[in-house]
């Protein structure tokens, strides 16, 4: 099988067949990840480079798909819009078209405009990975964050998964809002009544305006950064009222069910959306989330290189 696009735009735009093959293909990245030695020659010798352009910060996604190339042997660089020729006034469509005539087999891109990526993949021939575009979609977190619930859950079918806090503003929610539901989960909705966004039952989901009613009995529960850089004032009325009413703490807890997990796709605003208690606790999978951003990323550099080629699938 192969990805039917050259690019990944978002999970909006893909089957749940393909979702389900590239959690299958993470699976064996993780166990190279996990095994003493990490390298992997599954872009080795095919002289693949890989281009990261962010436009805006990153710790986790930026890093993982640096260090996802890198294991898998292909060339790594990255560009920063702060220090490129961004800065005298290129087009994203320019400096996409500069990237591609280097060679480029795969760009990475991370920009505040939603829709970007989608145009710089009609402008290049080299694949592009949406890194997270503006408010619409983060499809690689997303990914990552289904391949954990598998891990832990054994399943996605079924699961209810309850996303507290900042809908409106994230991609994170968006992304995983089109694939869970895509691959069968409940999902359940809650946050400030400005923070969620109207229609949004239209995807699919349960809207509740309290917490507890959203997390009773859930199996996963995950928290969402509060995005006060893409915010206007007065969308609540204080961190600390947010953090009273959505926060994510011991007790709330007890409401989903005993085993359930929590989830974050960082960065924490530590003490605001979960507290300290809950985010260094044992249901937390915060770190393992980090790690499988790593298994997931080679995946998909992977499988995005290898379309229309003879090669089998990896199992
Ligand atoms: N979750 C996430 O996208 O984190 P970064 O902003 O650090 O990449």
């Amino acid at each position: 099988m192969n990805l039917k696009s050259k690019d990944l735009l978002g999970l909006r735009d893909i089957s749940a067949e393909e979702i389900e093959y590239i959690l299958n293909t993470a699976k064996t990245m993780k166990y190279i990840l996990s095994s003493n030695n990490k390298k992997t020659a599954h872009l080795q010798g095919k002289s693949k480079s890989i281009i990261t352009l962010f436009y805006e910060n990153s710790t986790r996604t930026r890093l993982s798909f640096e260090l996802a190339s890198k294991y898998m042997g292909a060339n790594a660089a990255n560009i920063s819009a702060s220090s490129s020729s961004v800065q005298k006034g290129e087009t994203l469509i320019d400096t996409g078209r500069t990237i591609d005539s280097m060679g480029s087999d795969v760009i990475i891109i991370r920009h505040p405009m939603s829709g970007a990526p989608h145009l710089l993949a009609q402008n290049v021939k080299s694949s592009v990975i949406n890194a997270g575009d503006g408010m619409n979609e983060h499809p690689t977190q997303a990914l990552l964050d289904m391949f954990t619930m598998v891990e832990k859950k054994g399943r996605l079918k079924g699961l209810k998964v309850a996303i507290i806090g900042d809908i409106l503003h994230s991609r994170v929610a968006r992304s995983n809002i089109w694939g869970l539901t895509k691959m069968g989960a409940e999902v359940n909705v809650s946050g400030p009544a400005t923070l969620i966004p109207p229609g949004i039952e239209k995807l699919g989901v349960n809207v509740f305006s309290t917490v507890q009613e959203a997390i009773l009995d859930a199996d996963v529960v995950m928290g969402l950064r509060i995005q006060l850089e893409r915010q206007k004032k007065g969308l609540f009325p204080s961190i600390r009222e947010y953090s009273r009413f959505f926060g994510l703490d011991e007790k709330r807890l007890k409401l989903a069910r005993e085993d359930a997990i929590v989830m974050h796709p960082g960065p924490v605003n530590r003490g605001v959306e979960l507290s300290s208690a809950v985010m260094d606790g044992d249901e937390s999978t915060i770190d393992e989330q980090v790690t499988n951003g790593v298994a997931i990323r080679m995946a998909l550099l992977y499988l995005l290189t290898r379309r229309g080629s003879a090669n089998e699938v990896i199992d």
